[in-house]
């Protein structure tokens, strides 16, 4: 049985941020949510997060069923963070794994080894190191030929020699949760910072082993943007290699971001400049790309979308969007349609082969199948008060430059003529001018200049 606590209290001052460290995002999820998801295949017992600075901010943005926020009121360490939960666990006689919210690419399988180590060795303590090439800013752990810890010397602590050790504290433990809080009432804060260290009750349980991670990539802290953004690098190799290995085929990978959220079918092909987020799906045999974004969106097969912008949005089999287009807010394009050359989908439903290919803005509208929306075709569905809805029936066409004041619905069949302005409804099998008719004044210029030569006599 294992209680798993994350912490997450401190602010997180080297980012240099108003936002708590913890909730910077990497590759769409926060640190902390990434924490989180790595403890989860374990199956704990009890996940708790120790918040503190901001802390309805943090807990806001954690919405995981049964999690426990124990609050850190003045953030004076990482062992005064683990101290509060003192209280929380009192009749607990099973382990605890401790994570700091910082570390957000270690892999389950690691855990899974501290875990069994632990237990095996039936030690006080277990805890992650590596061995970097740049400890710098890490804390370092000494141990004895036998993997046992001798002593965890925060950074700021160590003297010259010290710092040569390569071996740091990933800030991930496994206690005896029992020994443990017989330590942690008597941490001191007697060191450069003047806090309550974990690590100093590491020390002190019993005996302590150190599993040593060889992939150092894994317990990468983040403290400061410089550490995120080499933590992003990781993460997009990560993803990029597991969907190139699926059949996916990512053209100049180095200029496309793809969050760990999205799902690829193999056979889709992404071009340079593109950006995949979120919660996206992406089925077989489309083609995303050049420079275009993607965000929460579904697209079905053989899609294709060139230099566009998609969120929240729907794209079914066949249909090609862009050059220049944006579906935002639940836009819907069924299949085999065409959206382009500067069109902006809101809140609006196509119908199968549907096509709005030049300069329109649809929103609020729905249409059947096979309508053609004339280039430069306007819903107007603001009345600066509330959005009103379109409704366009099948194979109507819209002629070129008309303007739809909503609420307005177009039957089926309909021919809306060029430059109208349809502000009433328009039965099906219509024909709707609605614009003033063109006038032609014979020899106008002529006349004019006569009437002048006449006002000079
Ligand atoms: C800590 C370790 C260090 C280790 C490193 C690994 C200690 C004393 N040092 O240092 O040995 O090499 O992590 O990344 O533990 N936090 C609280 N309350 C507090 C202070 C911190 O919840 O009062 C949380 C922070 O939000 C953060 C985590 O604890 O998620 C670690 O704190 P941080 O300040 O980043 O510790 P490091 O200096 O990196
Ligand atoms: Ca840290």
């Amino acid at each position: 049985m294992v209680v798993v606590a994350i912490l997450a209290a401190g602010r997180g001052t080297r980012m240099k941020s108003h936002l708590p460290k913890v909730l910077h995002s990497l590759g769409g999820r926060s640190l902390v949510e990434r924490v989180l998801d790595s403890v989860e295949p374990l199956s704990p017992s009890r996940r708790m997060v120790i918040v503190g600075y901001q802390a309805q901010q943090v807990k806001a943005a954690m919405q995981y069923p049964n999690l426990e926020f124990v609050e850190q009121t003045q953030q004076l360490g990482t062992g005064h963070a683990i101290q509060q939960l003192l209280p929380h666990l009192e009749d607990y006689t099973g382990d605890l794994l401790v994570l700091n919210g910082d570390i957000p690419l270690l892999r389950t399988q690691t855990l899974q080894q501290l875990l069994q180590t632990h237990q095996e060795n039936q030690n006080a303590a277990t805890i992650l190191t590596s061995h970097l090439t740049e400890p710098k800013g890490y804390g370092r752990v000494f141990c004895n030929s036998e993997d046992i810890v001798q002593q965890i010397v925060e950074e700021k602590d160590c003297t010259a020699v010290q710092k040569q050790n390569r071996q740091i504290n990933a800030g991930v433990y496994c206690f005896n949760w029992q020994k443990l809080a017989q330590i942690l009432p008597h941490l001191q804060a007697n060191n450069a910072q003047k806090e309550y260290y974990l690590t100093d009750a590491v020390t002190q349980v019993g005996k302590v082993m150190a599993v040593d991670v060889e992939d150092y990539q894994e317990i990468l802290g983040i403290n400061d943007r410089l550490q995120l953004a080499a933590a992003d690098e990781i993460l997009q190799k990560r993803v990029k290699e597991k969907w190139m290995m699926a059949g996916v085929t990512l053209i100049d990978p180095n200029s496309i971001t793809i969050d760990d959220t999205v799902e690829l079918q193999p056979d889709v092909i992404i071009e340079p400049q593109t950006h995949l987020r979120g919660n996206t799906t992406i089925q077989t045999g489309s083609r995303i790309g050049p420079g275009s974004l993607i965000e929460n969106s579904q697209l079905g097969e053989n899609v294709t979308v060139q230099y566009s912008v998609v969120t929240d949005s729907l794209v079914q089999t066949g249909s090609k969007i862009g050059p220049y287009a944006h579906l935002r807010g639940h836009a819907v394009v069924g299949a085999n349609c065409r959206v382009g050359n500067f069109v902006e989908l809101k809140n609006t439903q196509l119908g199968d082969r549907t096509n709005a290919a030049h300069l329109s803005y649809l929103g609020d509208t729905t249409t059947g199948n096979k309508v053609n929306i004339g280039a430069g075709t306007i819903t107007a569905n603001y009345d600066g008060v509330k959005k009103h809805p379109t409704h366009i029936g099948d194979r109507t066409k819209t002629g070129s430059n008309s303007v739809l004041v909503a609420p307005v619905t177009l039957g089926d069949d309909v021919y809306v003529a060029a430059g109208s302005t349809v502000t009433e409804d328009v039965p099906h099998d219509s024909l709707v001018i609605a614009r003033s008719r063109q006038v032609i004044k014979q020899n106008w210029q002529n006349k004019k200049l006569d009437n002048k030569s006449t006002d000079e006599h």
